[in-house]
């Protein structure tokens, strides 16, 4: 089946920093990388090198080709990718000495995908397939609703987390990720928690204690990796990319999530964001 993406393309720029920023605090950052990043184009590239058929819906300006041809060269089907007269989108990255990270994105064209590019994307969608999106771009209840009716899978991944852009999404989804702190802010929000929100299979990451899957078992936890990480920039999307991928090749549940917390545990130990998502190959090695 296919994996469906409407997701975000950023130029990530990334900057070494000695811990991130205070308010009014210069620092000097000691490195400087371009990676092609993105909530959703790392997504796409995870569950690709998961195995899965993935196409990415989205836009960018005419800066952003060499996103585009990466993005075909991690083996993600582009067609659905919008060139605009808008800038592509681009994220400030600092990459702190414990690995921590604090990033600041602008959003350009990511927020301006046309929505014929995405109806006619899903004019090739066929029931079965997923249907994925994320926080960073626009027309999210528009595919949303869409791929509910078209009888697709329905996932939604919510970062960066805001619950007024969750909150009306929740009776389209079958599949929510979001972390532990954001599940605290959607119960202050809907007044539920994780396993009262009506969609099918809930995850709850909690960062270096694993992850808790909320679905038709009740509670289930997913233990962690234990790994010394250097940049934890997209090991989150690397996670959710994963799940798709094993669900979509018919996993269940707790095997696709097992594989993806050893993805997203090798992704912790590298610098980088799409270009460095670790591969099937990886996974089995590791
Ligand atoms: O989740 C990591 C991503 O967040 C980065 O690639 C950056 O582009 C921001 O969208």
């Amino acid at each position: 089946m296919t994996i469906w993406n409407l997701g975000g393309i950023n130029a990530d720029y990334v900057y070494s920093v000695p811990h991130i920023p205070t308010p009014g605090e210069t620092l000097d950052g000691s490195n400087r990388r371009v990676f092609l990043g993105g909530k959703g184009a790392n997504m796409s590239v995870a569950a690709a090198r998961a195995g899965a058929h993935v196409c990415h819906i989205g836009a960018v300006g005419s800066d952003g080709r060499w996103a585009v041809d990466r993005l075909m060269e991690y083996g993600v089907d582009p067609r659905a990718i919008e060139e605009i007269e808008t800038d592509t989108a681009h994220a400030m990255v600092f990459v702190a000495e414990d690995g921590e990270n604090g990033i600041v994105v602008y959003p350009g064209a990511n927020r301006e995908i046309p929505e014929q590019t995405l109806k006619q994307a899903l004019t090739q969608a066929e029931s079965g397939d997923w249907f994925v999106t994320q926080n960073e771009v626009n027309l999210q209840t528009a595919g949303v609703k869409l791929a509910y009716d078209m009888g697709l899978n329905v996932a939604y991944a919510a970062a960066p987390f805001d619950a007024k852009s969750t909150e009306p999404l929740l009776p389209f989804l079958h599949f929510l990720i979001l972390n532990e702190i954001e599940a605290k802010q959607l119960k202050a929000a809907t007044g539920k928690g994780p396993s009262e929100l009506n969609v099918k299979d809930v995850i709850v990451t909690k960062g270096g204690d694993g992850a808790i899957w909320f679905g038709p078992k009740g509670q289930v936890h997913i233990p962690p990796v234990p790994v010394r990480p250097v940049d934890t920039t997209g090991a989150g999307d690397t996670f959710t990319g994963y799940v798709l991928a094993g669900l979509d090749r018919g996993q269940p549940m707790e095997q696709a999530l097992a594989t993806a917390a050893k993805a997203a545990a090798i992704m912790v130990t590298r610098h980088g964001t799409a270009d460095v998502i670790p591969d099937l190959k990886d996974v089995a090695n590791f």
